[in-house]
C-alpha cells in the first residue's frame, strides 16, 4: 500500500537516528518515495551522503541553503509529501511542534504541515516521563498527530523502560497500515475486553469466566478494516499483536473506567464486551484476610462499580456510535432492549446463555443484534472471529457515511 506514496521522513537529534537510514531504505523497497529532512543535530549521528544514497533524493537541512531545490521547503514539500514521519522524534521537537516553534528546516515543515503526521518518540525514560512532555505528546494527539510508540526495552544511555524508538520494520508496518483501503481507514475504535478482577485481599478476589476471546477478535476485526484501536482488557490469557491495536491490560472495573472514559472522546466508536463485575468488595486488605475461627462464616459488603457503557451512554456526542453486549439468561430481547435504551446504545450484541455454544470460553458464539430503530438480526452458531466480522459490518453501516 505505499507504492508510489510520497513519504517525508524528519529526522531529529537523538541517537536512534542511526535507525533512520534502515526506515528510508523500507519505505523505498515497499515502493515508496521518500525525501529526508534532517535537523543539524541529526546530522551528528547520521551523514547526508547515507541518508541521500538510500532515499536517491537530496537532504534537507539548511532553511536558508542557496543550494537547496527546495528553498522555501515548508511549502514545497509540504505540498509533495502525502505523509510524514519524524523518527526519531526528540522531547525537542515534539516541544517545538507543540508550541509553533519554527526555527530550522524540519520545524519549519512540521509546523505547515497538514497531512497525516506520524511521530516516532525517542528519548531517555525520565525525559518521557517528564509532565511537560506529556502535555506535548497529549495535546498533539487531540490534534490528530500519530504517535508510533515502541514498547519498553534498552535504552542507549544504559537503563530499561519507556522511550526507545520503535524499530524501522514497524514504523513501516504502521505506515503501510494507514493507507490500506479499509472500511474504518482514519477511525479510532475503544473495546473493551476480558472479566475485571476485584480485589479482596492480597490473595483473593472477586472475577469471572470471561476469557476475552470476543473482544480480541473484535479487536483485531477492526484494525483489519483500517480502524485505530484501543483495546482495554482485563486479565487474560490472550496475546495482541496486530499493529493496528493498543493494548493496556488493567484489573479492576475502577481501572478500566478511567481509561474507557479517557479515551472515548478521541474516538469514532466504543464496542464493549468486556464482563466487568458489578460489585467490588467495600474495602480490600493488604494481607491475607485469616479465618477468626473454625466455625464462624465471613460476611463481604460489596458496592457498585461504576457502569461503564452507561457513563460513556451520557458522555457519547452526535457522530459517535456506542455499542454494548448484553449476556441473558432469560426474557433475553426485552432485557438487552431496556440496556439499549438505559445505555443510549445504538446497538446491543445480545448473547443468550440458553444457546448451546454461546457465551464464555467457547470459541463459538450465536448473538441477535438489536438496533435502536428496532432491527432485528438474528444471528446462527459461529466462530467469535465470524460474529466479530458481522459486528464490524454493523459498525461501518452505523457510522455516519463520509460526505
Ligand atoms: N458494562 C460496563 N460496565 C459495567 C457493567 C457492564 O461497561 N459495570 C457493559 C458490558 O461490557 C456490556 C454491557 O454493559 O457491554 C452489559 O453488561 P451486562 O453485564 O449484560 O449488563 P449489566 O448492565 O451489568 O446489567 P445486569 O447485570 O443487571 O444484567
Amino acid at each position: 500500500m505505499l507504492k508510489g506514496k510520497k513519504i517525508i521522513v524528519g529526522i531529529s537529534g537523538g541517537i536512534a537516528a542511526y535507525k533512520a537510514p534502515s526506515l528510508v531504505r523500507l519505505l523505498v523497497k515497499a515502493g515508496a518515495e521518500v525525501q529526508c529532512v534532517a535537523t543539524q543535530h541529526a546530522l551528528e549521528f547520521v551523514t547526508p551522503l547515507t541518508l541521500e544514497t538510500v532515499s536517491q533524493h537530496k537532504v534537507y537541512s539548511d532553511l536558508f541553503s542557496v543550494n537547496n531545490d527546495h528553498t522555501t521547503q515548508h511549502i514545497s514539500l509540504k505540498d509533495w509529501g502525502d505523509a510524514m514521519v519524524v523518527a526519531p522524534a526528540t522531547a525537542n521537537i515534539i516541544g517545538k511542534l507543540a508550541s509553533g516553534i519554527a526555527d530550522d528546516a524540519l520545524s519549519t515543515l512540521l509546523v505547515s504541515f497538514r497531512k497525516p503526521l506520524f511521530l516516532c518518540p525517542a528519548m531517555n525514560t525520565q525525559m518521557m516521563e517528564c509532565p511537560a512532555v506529556q502535555r506535548n505528546i497529549k495535546y498533539l494527539e487531540r490534534e490528530g498527530v500519530r504517535f508510533i510508540d515502541s514498547p519498553e526495552g534498552e535504552l542507549a544511555c544504559g537503563t530499561s523502560g519507556k522511550g526507545r524508538m520503535e524499530e524501522p520494520e514497524a514504523i513501516v508496518a504502521q505506515l503501510d497500515r494507514f493507507f490500506q483501503k479499509g472500511a474504518l481507514m482514519g477511525k479510532k475504535v475503544l473495546v473493551t475486553a476480558g472479566p475485571t478482577y476485584e480485589r479482596i485481599d492480597a490473595v483473593r478476589f472477586i472475577g469471572n469466566y470471561s476469557t476475552g476471546k470476543m473482544g480480541y477478535a473484535l479487536a483485531e476485526e477492526l484494525a483489519k478494516e483500517g480502524a485505530e484501536v484501543t483495546l482495554v482488557s482485563g486479565p487474560t490469557h490472550l496475546e495482541m499483536s496486530h499493529p493496528g491495536v493498543t493494548l493496556s491490560k488493567v484489573e479492576s472495573a475502577q481501572q478500566m473506567y478511567e481509561l474507557c472514559t479517557a479515551a472515548f472522546p478521541q474516538c469514532d466508536a466504543a464496542i464493549l464486551t468486556a464482563a466487568v463485575a458489578d460489585f467490588r468488595p467495600e474495602t480490600t486488605s493488604d494481607i491475607k484476610i485469616k479465618k477468626a475461627n473454625d466455625t464462624d462464616g465471613m460476611t463481604l459488603n460489596l458496592v457498585q462499580t461504576p457502569d461503564i457503557l452507561a457513563s460513556l451512554g451520557k458522555m457519547k456526542q452526535e457522530g459517535q456510535c456506542l455499542v454494548g453486549f448484553a449476556l441473558e439468561t432469560n426474557n433475553e430481547v426485552a432485557h438487552a432492549t431496556a440496556k439499549l435504551e438505559r445505555k443510549n446504545l445504538d446497538f446491543i450484541v445480545l448473547n443468550s446463555l440458553q444457546d448451546e455454544g454461546a457465551g464464555f470460553g467457547h470459541d463459538t458464539n450465536k448473538v441477535t443484534i438489536l438496533h435502536r430503530d428496532g432491527r432485528m438480526l438474528a444471528g446462527f452458531l459461529k466462530t467469535k472471529r465470524e460474529v466479530a466480522q458481522d459486528i464490524v459490518k454493523e459498525l461501518v453501516n452505523s457510522l455516519p457515511k463520509p460526505e
